[in-house]
C-alpha cells in the first residue's frame, strides 16, 4: 500500500471543545509511543505500582484498591456495579442527566432492586430529597454523577456523603468528567467506590478507566454470596494481577495506554491539584464573560455550573448544527451538541484539562463572534 492510500495521513489536527476526548499534551502522546513491553516485565510493574499511587493522589485517597481498568468511562461505571451488586440489591441513584440514566440502566441490568430520585435536568441534586429517602428505604449503594457532563451542572457530592455516611450503604461516584478538573476528595468525602476516565481532564485519549474502592466496599466484594457475574471486570480477579509480589494474568494489560495515563497524570500531579483546579475556573469564567458579550446565555445557573462543561442556550432561529459543523469545516475547533432532551436546546464546550487554555477560550469566541 502506498503512504497515499492511507487515510491516516489524512487526519487533522482539530481543537477539541467538546465534552471528550480533551486536547492531549505531547509527553503523552510520545508516552503512547514508547516501546511495549511485556505486560508481566519487571519493568512494567514497576509503572503499575507507580500508576496506582498517582490515582491515589488523583483521587486524594489512601484506597489501597485503586488501579486502572481496560476500557472507557463506562468499563469503570461498569466495574463499579457489577462487582458490588448481587440480585436484588437495593440500589438508590440520583438522576438529572444522561450518565444517571446510564447508571440505572446498568443496575437493573444486574437485576438490583433500583430505586431513583429524579432531577430537573440542568439543576443539581437536592440533598434535603435524598435525606427524605434514605430516612425511609436502607440501601446497600448510593450512587451519583459528580460532573453531569450532558447538563454541566456540579452535584452536590460532599454533602451526600455526609448523609451516606450515617447509613450503612456505600456510597458510589461518577468522576469521569471532574477529576483533574475540580476538587474530588474521596476519602474526605466519605467515597467507596469512584471511576473516571482518561479522556476529559486527564487530557489522555480514551481507553482506560482509573478506579478506586474503600476497604469497607472491597469487603463487600469478598464475601459476595455469587460470583462477579461478568469475568472481564471480575475485581476479585483483576486484583492477583495488579496486586502482591507475585503477579497473575488475568487479561493483557493495554500497555501504552497505561504508558498515557501515567504520563497524564504525572503532567497533572507536578502542575498541582489545586492548580489545575484553579487553571479550569479561570478560563471557565473567561468565557462566560465572552459567551454573555456575544449575547449567548448559560443553561445552568452560576451556583452549580461545571468549569470543564459549559453548556451554551442556542439562541432562537440558530442552526445549532450548522453553527458546529461551520466550526468544524472552517475554524478546526470541535464543539458538543445537547444529549437526550437537551438535544438541539444547547451547545456543550468543553474546557477539559490541555483544551483549557487561555488562548483555546480567545480562538472559539473569536469564531462564534464570526459565525453567529
Ligand atoms: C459523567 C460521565 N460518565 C460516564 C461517561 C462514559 O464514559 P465513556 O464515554 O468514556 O465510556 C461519560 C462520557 O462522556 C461521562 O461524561
Amino acid at each position: 500500500m502506498s503512504n497515499k492510500q492511507n487515510i491516516l495521513n489524512d487526519v487533522e489536527q482539530i481543537l477539541l471543545m467538546g465534552p471528550g476526548p480533551s486536547m492531549v499534551h505531547e509527553s503523552v502522546y510520545k508516552a503512547i509511543s514508547l516501546p511495549t513491553l511485556g505486560h508481566l516485565d519487571p519493568y512494567f510493574i514497576r509503572i503499575m505500582d507507580a500508576v496506582k499511587e498517582q490515582i491515589r493522589q488523583a483521587f486524594r485517597t489512601s484506597n489501597n484498591l485503586s488501579l486502572p481498568m481496560s476500557g472507557t468511562g463506562s468499563a469503570g461505571m461498569e466495574t463499579s456495579f457489577v462487582n458490588f451488586i448481587e440480585r436484588d440489591d437495593p440500589v438508590l441513584i440520583l438522576i438529572n442527566g444522561v450518565f444517571g440514566m446510564r447508571m440505572k440502566d446498568v443496575a437493573e441490568r444486574l437485576g438490583a432492586q433500583v430505586d431513583s430520585i429524579e432531577f430537573e435536568w440542568g439543576t443539581p441534586v437536592l440533598v434535603d430529597r435524598v435525606r427524605a429517602k434514605l430516612e425511609q428505604t436502607a440501601y446497600k449503594i448510593v450512587a451519583m454523577v459528580h460532573a453531569e457532563t450532558s447538563t454541566g451542572v456540579e452535584n452536590p457530592v460532599q454533602e451526600v456523603g455526609k448523609l451516606v455516611r450515617g447509613t450503612d450503604s456505600l456510597f458510589l461516584v461518577d468522576a469521569v468528567t471532574s477529576l483533574g478538573g475540580m476538587e474530588v476528595d474521596v476519602d474526605g468525602w466519605g467515597i467507596d467506590i469512584i471511576y473516571s476516565g482518561s479522556q476529559k481532564c486527564l487530557s489522555c485519549p480514551p481507553g482506560i478507566s482509573p478506579v478506586s474502592v474503600s476497604d469497607r466496599a472491597l469487603e463487600f466484594l469478598m464475601n459476595r454470596k455469587t460470583k462477579v457475574p461478568n469475568w472481564y471486570l471480575d475485581l476479585s480477579m483483576i486484583i492477583n494481577y495488579w496486586e502482591g509480589q507475585k503477579r497473575a494474568y488475568h487479561h493483557t494489560a493495554p500497555v501504552n495506554m497505561i504508558y498515557a495515563l501515567y504520563q497524564s497524570l504525572f503532567n497533572l500531579l507536578e502542575e498541582g491539584l489545586d492548580n489545575a483546579f484553579a487553571r479550569h475556573l479561570i478560563n471557565h469564567e473567561l468565557l462566560v464573560g465572552g459567551l454573555e458579550k456575544l449575547g449567548l446565555q448559560m443553561f445552568v445557573d452560576a451556583s452549580c455550573r461545571l468549569p470543564m462543561l459549559n453548556a451554551v442556550v442556542v439562541p432562537d432561529g440558530v442552526d445549532e448544527a450548522a453553527v458546529r459543523k461551520r466550526l468544524r469545516d472552517e475554524f478546526r475547533i470541535e464543539i458538543g451538541a445537547g444529549l437526550g432532551p437537551m438535544a438541539g436546546k444547547v451547545w456543550r464546550i468543553g474546557l477539559m484539562g490541555e483544551t483549557c487554555r487561555p488562548g483555546n477560550v480567545e480562538r472559539i469566541l473569536s469564531a462564534l463572534r464570526e459565525i453567529l
